[in-house]
């Protein structure tokens, strides 16, 4: 996608600003509506040309200022996490049912062609079969799944209502540059600074566990060809389409680094069992083939993180 003019809401955080720099990259006119409530004016920072916009999706003076002339819609403001959703409930639904609804009425006014939203593979809940494909029951077991899901629906049922195409891209567990410590329970961040602060890793359950980790690079691939894609509409896993247990996850962070302690510690509500994503329909329809390679993208995670301690950041 090139010489397009976009919104992204969420800019600031951390899928957001990696898609910023990506679209940026490829010489679009980008404007970022974003509230600062967990995103980084810093991340923003290296990029000059950006019309940033503080406000609040919930906000409509602020959403239809945002849209004006808006030809495709990257949808990623959200209060994100089981844990928040579980803590805030109520703020949970705000923004990420009302604040969709909000993108979604100033989208159709302003005539955009494309939404892209951020949906989550906590819509789907406890696993049933393996690997979850995009008809596997959604059963939420946190408010954070209901509300990513009714913020699915809204999309879909915008894209038959009215001359809008919605893509909604199922995320499983994001990774990368950007993603801070304080990110809300990502157990990448967490052991990797922890580890990094000479501190014990905390695994919940017996770390038999299993989890679909996707670099953010893949994500903002899995965005940019939902965009460049022609009369598509619908829900899509977007993953690595691997799973590693969290006892394999340590393993992978800590080589070479013998030193870190490992306590074990009781299982959390809201937390699934397994996770692994069958991404062949993202393939077939937006042609989304995963690139960054687990080993890797730890190891350049680790020297992000290293260099954000470094920066204080
Ligand atoms: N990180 C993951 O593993 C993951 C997994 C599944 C889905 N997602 C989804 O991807 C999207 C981006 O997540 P992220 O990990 O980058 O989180 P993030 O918290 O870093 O980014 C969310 C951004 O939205 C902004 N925001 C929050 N409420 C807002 C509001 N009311 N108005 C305007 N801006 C608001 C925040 O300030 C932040 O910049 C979210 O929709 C999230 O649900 C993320």
């Amino acid at each position: 996608m090139r010489n397009k003019k976009v919104l992204v809401t969420g800019g600031a955080g951390f899928i957001g600003s990696n898609l910023v720099k990506r679209l940026i990259e490829d010489r679009n006119s980008v404007t970022v509506l974003d509230n600062f409530m967990s995103g980084y004016i810093s991340n923003l920072e290296p990029f000059s040309s950006i019309h940033i916009i503080e406000g609040d999706v919930r906000d409509k003076t602020a959403v239809e200022e945002a849209m004006k002339g808006v030809e495709v819609v990257f949808h990623l403001a959200a209060s994100v996490g089981i844990k928040r959703s579980i803590d805030y409930p109520l703020i949970d639904a705000e923004i990420n049912v009302l604040g969709t609804l909000q993108i979604l009425e100033a989208a159709r006014n302003e005539g955009v062609r494309k939404i892209v939203t951020s949906s989550s593979a906590g819509i789907f809940g406890e696993l049933k079969t393996m690997p979850i494909k995009e008809d596997h029951p959604v059963e939420p077991i946190s408010p954070y799944g209901c509300t990513k899901l009714c913020e699915e629906k809204l999309s879909l049922t915008y894209a038959k209502l009215y001359a809008i195409e919605a893509v909604c891209l199922r995320y499983f567990n994001v990774y990368g540059p950007n993603q801070r410590f304080d990110a809300y329970g990502n157990v990448i961040p967490i052991f990797v600074f922890r580890m990094l602060r000479n501190e014990p890793l905390h695994i919940y359950g017996d770390g038999e566990q299993t989890r679909d980790f996707v670099h953010v690079d893949d994500v903002v691939q899995a965005n940019i060809k939902a965009a460049d894609s022609s009369g598509v509409s619908g829900a899509f896993n977007i993953a690595s389409g691997k799973s590693v247990t969290i006892n394999n996850l340590v393993e992978t962070i800590t080589k070479g680094n013998n030193s870190t302690k490992i306590k074990y510690c009781p299982e959390r509500p809201g937390d699934v069992r397994h996770s692994l994503a069958d991404i062949s329909l993202a393939k077939q329809k937006i042609g989304y083939i995963p690139d960054v390679d687990l080993e890797r993208g730890i190891e350049e995670y680790i020297e992000w993180a290293r260099q954000s301690i470094k920066d204080n950041k």
